[in-house]
């Protein structure tokens, strides 16, 4: 049997479409907000319908000397064209991207998940470091 970990794919977002992709600075200030956005399909559209679409993202922190994970955010895409007309004839489509703002006190990474409905669970991670 797998771990859970292990279920958990990545590659180059440039070239793979369902792989989260982490915009925020490089560096940051100690205890000082900053913003950090998440998508997917920066480079490759990903689909956005019924059949095929991204359910939700997950974000984490790392602190580089302590044990545990720090869970940053939940966000979850709910409407995917849903309609009584029928599939995909809705009105409505909740875009993956995500964007909030974090403030750390120490060096670490940021490790966003995905799950697309069709293709399973998806990762990326960005070093964040702290002066
Ligand atoms: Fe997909």
């Amino acid at each position: 049997m797998k771990q859970f970990g292990e279920l958990f794919q990545t590659d180059d977002w440039r070239k793979e479409k369902h792989v989260p992709v982490i915009e925020c600075p490089d560096q940051v200030r100690t205890d000082e907000l900053f913003s950090v956005k998440v998508t997917l399909g920066k480079e490759i559209a990903h689909p956005n319908t019924i059949e095929h679409h991204i359910r939700w993202i997950s974000v984490y922190f790392q602190p580089e000397d302590e044990q545990f994970t720090h869970q940053v955010g939940h966000f979850d895409f709910c409407a995917h064209g849903e309609s009584t007309k029928g599939a995909n004839q809705g009105s409505t489509y909740t875009n993956h991207e995500v964007s909030f703002s974090l403030k750390v006190s120490k060096p670490g990474d940021i490790y966003a998940t995905a799950l697309c409905n069709i293709h399973g669970l998806w990762q990326s991670e960005k070093e964040l470091n702290v002066s």
